[in-house]
């Protein structure tokens, strides 16, 4: 194998031999983006409608994050966290100002974030049981997989941190029973993303707040998939206005680069002292100037967000599917067939999404994406769920009806 051959299929193989097993990944091959396009090694085009898993907000090459990545990196790199440095403080003042919370501090990734809020739960309460949903993912660290609700995920890493309760998405009663006086804290997604898109109900998030207060636990919530204006909102509890103690925040935060945030409310003041906790490279300089330009542009782009949810919501729900669930630009299109064999067609057709459980298409297109790329993709969904087989055909027959709706990549190389 020739270390400079970088064709697909060099890459594969050279992936098969060296690196750890941890991906099953699509044969895809993106090597160039403009917007909410994408473009493969063959220069075929795409739409992008994942962003890299709701990272990408604002679409590739986007001109304000290419100018402060140039300006930053012409500094220093890297400062870690013994010495000052003015990125983390400017982003951390304009988190705390949009979102009402007190403080914020900064790692690397929503799993750390979620380790670093497990840990300030349990110096604020001094208790140490958790509550969190069934379906919920909130990382693969050993404390963010502790409260992740998949069996599957946490079983093979058996024993994890004691004392989690899971209970059902929405479920009032069981979140009632389930929190009591030796509960730290309960995480919830407002939005749940891994488990299909399933919104929380106000009713819920209410209750969530009332027990907590009851019981003196903290009640967190990981926005790492729904916040920083996914749902049309900047923060997705700004929609119930139920405000929790603890924010985490990661994903698009960095504007593509490793950045993760947890914002604390007045519950956490004076809890957290030198020495607590820590990182080498979390608060990055770099990845803290995108992330302001990733907020001042996502703030821009709320009514944006919010218009074409709604109109998205109103066309999805015409295609012969079994619920369609979410807000904004974070959608959750549950078919009556597995989602995967649909998501193949759909990439073969000219459109990246991805799936969440079995059957659910999940789409978190860079808050950028022109309604076209979302309408285009409405239509080639129906062609594809009108065949009669209903599993599904191979990724590379994908592009066959929708040929004639003019929907197969094209050749144009992305600018
Ligand atoms: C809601 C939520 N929490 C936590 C995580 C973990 O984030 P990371 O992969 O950056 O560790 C994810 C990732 O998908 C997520 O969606």
């Amino acid at each position: 194998m020739l270390l400079h051959d970088e064709s697909p299929d060099a890459v594969v193989a050279r992936e098969d031999a060296f690196l750890v097993k941890t991906y099953a990944r699509t044969p895809f091959h993106p090597r160039d983006g403009k917007g909410a396009r994408l473009s493969d090694a063959d220069g075929r085009m795409y739409w992008d409608l994942l962003g890299g898993i709701a990272v990408n907000v604002l679409g590739h090459k986007h001109p304000r994050l290419q100018k402060a990545l140039r300006e930053a990196s012409s500094t220093l790199m890297h400062v870690s966290n013994l010495y000052y440095h003015p990125a983390q403080g400017i982003l951390g003042e304009k988190l705390v100002r949009a979102s009402g919370m007190s403080r914020a501090f900064f790692c690397n990734s929503g799993t750390e974030a979620n380790e670093a809020a497990l840990k300030f739960a349990r110096l604020a309460t001094k208790k140490t049981n958790l509550v969190a949903l069934q379906e919920s993912f909130h990382g693969r660290t050993l404390g963010a997989l502790s409260l992740t609700g998949h069996d599957a995920y946490r079983e093979p890493f058996a024993p994890l941190v004691p004392g989690v309760t899971f209970v059902a998405p929405n479920d009032v009663a069981a979140l009632e029973a389930a929190v009591d006086a030796n509960t730290a804290a309960i995480f919830l997604e407002p939005v749940m993303g891994e488990g299909g898109i399933i919104p929380l109900s106000d009713e819920f998030l209410f209750a969530a707040r009332r027990v907590a207060d009851k019981t003196s636990a903290l009640l967190v919530f990981d926005e790492i998939q729904c916040g920083l204006g996914r749902t049309g909102h900047l923060f997705a509890f700004q929609k119930s206005g139920v405000t929790p103690d603890i924010i985490t925040l990661a994903k698009p935060l960095g504007g593509g680069l490793p950045l993760g945030a947890v914002l604390t409310g007045a519950a956490l003041e004076g809890v957290v002292k030198p020495g607590h906790h820590g990182t080498t490279f979390g608060g990055n300089p770099i990845a803290c100037r995108l992330g302001t330009v990733v907020l001042e542009e996502t703030e821009r782009l709320l009514p944006q967000i919010n218009a074409l949810g709604a109109w998205f919501e109103t066309e999805a729900k015409k295609l012969p599917v079994v619920d369609v669930r979410g807000a904004g630009l974070m959608w959750g299109i549950e078919l009556d067939r597995p989602a995967a064999p649909v998501a193949r067609e759909l990439l073969a057709a000219g459109f990246v999404v991805g799936t969440a459980r079995e059957k659910v298409l999940r789409l978190l297109p860079p808050y950028i994406v022109p309604k076209k790329a979302l309408s285009e993709f409405l239509d080639a969904l129906g062609v594809i769920l009108s065949r009669a087989d209903g599993e599904g055909s191979p990724a590379q027959e994908g592009g066959g009806s929708l040929a004639a709706l003019g929907m197969t990549q094209n050749k144009e190389k992305a600018a």
